[in-house]
This record gives C-alpha cells, sequence and structure tokens, in this order.
C-alpha cells in the first residue's frame, strides 16, 4: 500500500484540461481525502455553547423578529469546524435553540427530517403531534418524528426555550428535506400517550390482532421518570455510569429511525471514559455541572449548556457536582447501515 499517491500536479496540463472538459478527474489524488487510512477525518470540531450566551440572544430575538416572521424562531449552533451558519453541529445533527413567548403559536408543519426536543426552561409550552397535546416541562423528551404534522403553542406566562435535534443534515445531503404547512391542528382532549398508556415501564395495551399500533406510539418521555430510572440505577448499579437508551415502548426499538437519545448520570466527582464511538454526539447539560474532555478540549460546562464530539471522539467526562446529561447520536443510522463500531481507548 502506497503512502503517497499521485498528485493532479504530476499530470501534464493538457491531459488535465482534457479530462475537464470531459467532465471527469482522476481518483487517485483525490481518494485518501475520502477514505483515509484506519479511522475517518471528521470535518466536524468540539462545539460548545453555554446558555448563559445563547439565552439573552434568543430573548433578543423575541424582542426583534415575532413568530409570525420567523415560524420557528431558533438559533442555530453551528458546528466551529463548518462555520457560523452551517446548519448543523455535527457530521449528522442539526441543534437549534427555540424561543417560543407567552400566548404565540409556531404554525401546523410537518417535514421529512425527524425532530426531538428536549425542554431547557419555561412552564406551558406544548407540541401537538397528530393531535396529540404533549405538555413540555424541564428535561422531557419530546418527538416530532418525520412526515407527523407538529405545532407549537405557551399558555404560561414566562419565555418557553428548547433544544431541537434533527436529523436535518442528512435529509439534505440526500436532497430530500421538505416541508408542508397547514392550519392549527385540533387537539385531542385527553393527555398524551406517556400518561396513558405507556404510564409504566414494561406495560403496554394489551392488542387483539386486529389492532393497530402506531409507529410511534409514545412522543413525550417526561424527565422525571428519566431522572428517577436513573438515579436508582446509580444506587444499585455495579461500576460504571448509570445510562439509559430512549426506547419505543412497543417494539423496544430506537424512538427515531436515525437519532439516538440516551440520558446518563454522573454523580459528583465521578468520571466517565466511554470507548471510542463511531457516532458523532451532542451533548445536553440537564442540570449539574463538571468538565468534558473531547479529543485534548477541555469544556467546562453548566447547567443547560450544550456540547458537541466529532465521530471517534476521545471523551472524558468529569461531574464537579452530580450531573445529568442527555446524549443526542446517530446509532440507529449506524447500525441500519451496519457499520457502528466501538474502539477502546
Ligand atoms: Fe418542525
Amino acid at each position: 500500500m502506497s503512502e503517497q499517491l499521485g498528485t493532479l500536479e504530476e499530470l501534464p496540463e493538457d491531459y488535465r484540461n482534457d479530462m475537464a472538459s470531459a467532465g471527469v478527474a482522476p481518483l487517485w489524488p483525490m481518494m485518501r481525502n475520502v477514505l483515509p487510512h484506519g479511522a475517518p477525518k471528521p470535518v466536524t470540531r468540539p462545539g460548545h455553547w453555554t446558555y448563559d450566551s445563547l439565552r439573552p440572544l434568543l430573548l433578543r430575538a423575541g424582542e426583534l423578529t415575532p413568530v409570525e416572521k420567523a415560524e420557528r424562531r431558533v438559533l442555530v449552533l453551528s458546528d466551529p469546524g463548518r462555520g457560523t451558519g452551517a446548519m448543523q453541529a455535527t457530521s449528522s445533527i442539526y441543534l437549534g435553540m427555540q424561543l417560543l413567548l407567552p400566548g404565540e403559536t409556531a404554525p401546523a408543519h410537518r417535514h421529512t427530517p425527524s425532530a426531538a426536543r428536549i425542554i431547557v426552561e419555561g412552564e406551558g409550552g406544548f407540541t401537538v403531534v397528530d393531535g396529540e397535546k404533549l405538555p413540555m416541562e424541564n428535561g422531557d423528551l419530546v418527538l416530532t418524528p418525520g412526515g407527523d404534522w407538529h405545532d407549537h403553542g405557551h399558555e404560561g406566562s414566562e419565555p418557553v426555550v428548547w433544544l431541537d435535534a434533527l436529523d436535518l443534515p442528512l435529509f439534505v445531503y440526500l436532497e430530500g428535506s421538505y416541508a408542508e404547512e397547514a392550519p392549527l391542528q385540533a387537539q385531542r382532549n385527553r393527555p398524551d400517550a406517556s400518561e396513558v398508556e405507556y404510564r409504566a415501564a414494561g406495560l403496554a395495551p394489551s392488542r387483539r390482532l386486529d389492532s393497530t399500533v402506531r409507529r410511534y406510539p409514545m412522543m413525550r418521555y417526561p424527565w422525571a421518570r428519566t431522572e428517577a430510572a436513573l438515579r436508582e440505577m446509580a444506587r444499585w448499579g455495579d461500576d460504571g455510569i448509570a445510562e439509559v437508551d430512549y426506547i419505543n415502548p412497543e417494539t423496544g426499538q430506537d424512538v427515531l429511525p436515525t437519532m439516538g437519545f440516551t440520558a446518563m448520570m454522573l454523580e459528583a466527582g465521578q468520571s466517565d471514559a466511554p470507548p471510542l464511538r463511531s457516532t458523532s454526539a451532542a451533548f445536553h447539560v440537564i442540570k449539574g455541572s463538571g468538565k468534558t474532555v473531547v479529543n485534548g478540549e477541555e469544556i467546562s460546562w453548566g447547567p443547560k449548556d450544550t456540547f458537541t464530539a466529532p465521530v471517534f471522539a476521545d471523551i472524558t467526562h468529569h461531574a464537579d457536582s452530580e450531573a445529568f446529561l442527555v446524549r443526542i447520536h446517530d446509532r440507529p443510522l449506524q447500525e441500519k447501515l451496519g457499520y457502528y463500531e466501538e474502539r477502546a481507548k
């Protein structure tokens, strides 16, 4: 295997011109760019967005731009490796911080990419997905799967903020991203499925042969239950940190086709050094503070901060105080493609 392949400059100019005229290019000068040896060479760089820096900018957006002029009043968290304005935080994950003010509505639409929200601040916000009204409380994970109608409303008295995570970069890459709009949805007059059909882990409605099950039966994962589960795991678990994956209660599979969500708890003073994973990741801090070293770069995080790591990143977390984080990743997509990988450090 040759370390150094031939370059474009080594080729005669007339040959290069003839190739350009014919609409072709030689592979060998570019091959290492697309097939580097041993591991990918990500463009993505670790990012860190403190909530202290985002919050005033969001509130100012609330003064400057009425929701009617924005539809979704969002500040996009751009990957530092791609620069401000990049519509992605990692290779596969789009992140945006969204503000909804009391009384506002974000009109109904649906789109090919899937989305999930983690609620950051405020009470009284809600999302309606296919007619189901989902309350948005701090730390809740709320799904809006691709193709499902969704709109947002706000019945509270203070600003509501949430973090949007979408598989938008993938759909843009596929040239498959588009949206449709519609009037606000009629809401079913009943609590969401997490409060009715899927009230407890391990229980699902009994089915008859002709029963139909929604593809996404549970679209709100209340934070209080996640935290309670993590606390018990931390209390009774063996080595390592307490970690739980969000799953579809009917199938046991990931909640969305391409994006996965994993909540973790670190006790005060606890560290965690996960294996190198082939997935990129975005971490959102529900509460607590600490430090994470990503490829040698130290990120000091506090409550409601968001930070990212590229694929195969060398990551070490350390909690200064008891901390809860949600990791957003693309493991479901990579497993479907058959190449998810973990490597020991
Ligand atoms: Fe949307």
